[in-house]
């Protein structure tokens, strides 16, 4: 537990800098890291980006994995998850083009791509560290789009986006429901349980209730993130609004 949000997020970028620095990746055994987007992580990665060009730490063999991409959206609009990723993150750091692996939410067999993500995850030696954040108390405390039913053992599929997850994500596409995407593609439940460490970040008092019922409630699969209670190497750090329900 942290102050606040921007010092929760010093506290993970400076873990995940430390853990890759300590990995010592090479292009033979690179980190493979899994990412998030969300306004939750946007503090990681500026500093990240703020290490990088003070020496600190270099993403050249690092290869990521992102969380999720929405469906039916250009990958040149704003909103989607490879503008995000690019404007906030990879445009900014040394992490070569050919490592970057982001869902394609406009593939023409969408299962195929799912099923794709997967054995590159698997081929790439598994994710080392999967950074990600939770949806706020409406949306149930997802993880990357695992809405409520979602299996423990899903993995990467096509989804479709519950009521209040497009509510939720109106803010980014001018409040207008019709403008946001209703499906997206999402690493499943069993994805993030695979990571050999997962770190969530969780900020503010809108995603209090839905920390309290991932951590204290019981395992289940109307709270994707309370799987969590089960990966033998989870951290979860939160700043002081987020802990009102605990
Ligand atoms: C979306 C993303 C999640 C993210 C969530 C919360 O649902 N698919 O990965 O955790 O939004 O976003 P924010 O951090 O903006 O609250």
């Amino acid at each position: 537990i942290r102050d606040d949000k921007a010092t929760a997020a010093k506290y993970i970028s400076d873990y995940i800098i430390s853990r890759i620095n300590s990995f010592a990746p090479t292009p033979e055994k690179p980190f493979v890291l899994g990412l998030p987007t969300g306004s939750s992580p946007e503090g990681v990665y500026k500093n990240l980006v703020a290490a990088h060009k003070n020496g600190e730490i270099s993403f050249r063999n690092v290869v990521t994995f992102n969380m999720d991409e929405y469906v039916g959206i250009p990958r040149e609009h704003p909103e989607s998850y490879h503008s995000f990723m690019y404007h906030h993150f990879f445009s900014h750091v040394d992490v070569d083009p050919a490592n970057i692996n982001i869902l394609n939410g406009n593939a023409e067999d969408l299962e195929e791509e799912c099923i794709a993500y997967e054995e590159k995850i698997k081929r790439a030696g598994g994710i080392e560290l999967f950074l990600g954040g939770i949806g706020p108390d409406r949306c149930d405390g997802h993880i990357a789009f695992n809405e409520p039913g979602s299996s423990l053992r899903s993995r990467t599929r096509v989804k479709t986006l519950a009521y209040d997850t497009i509510l939720a994500n109106s803010r980014f596409f001018g409040n207008d429901l019709s403008k946001v995407p209703k499906m997206a593609l999402t690493v499943g439940v069993q994805t993030v349980m695979d990571a050999r460490e997962v770190v969530i970040i969780i900020t503010g008092p809108h995603k209090s209730l839905a920390l309290q019922r991932c951590l204290e409630g019981g395992v289940n699969h109307m709270w994707t993130l309370s799987a969590l209670q089960l990966h033998p190497y989870a951290l979860i750090v939160v700043d002081e609004d987020a802990t009102l329900e605990l």
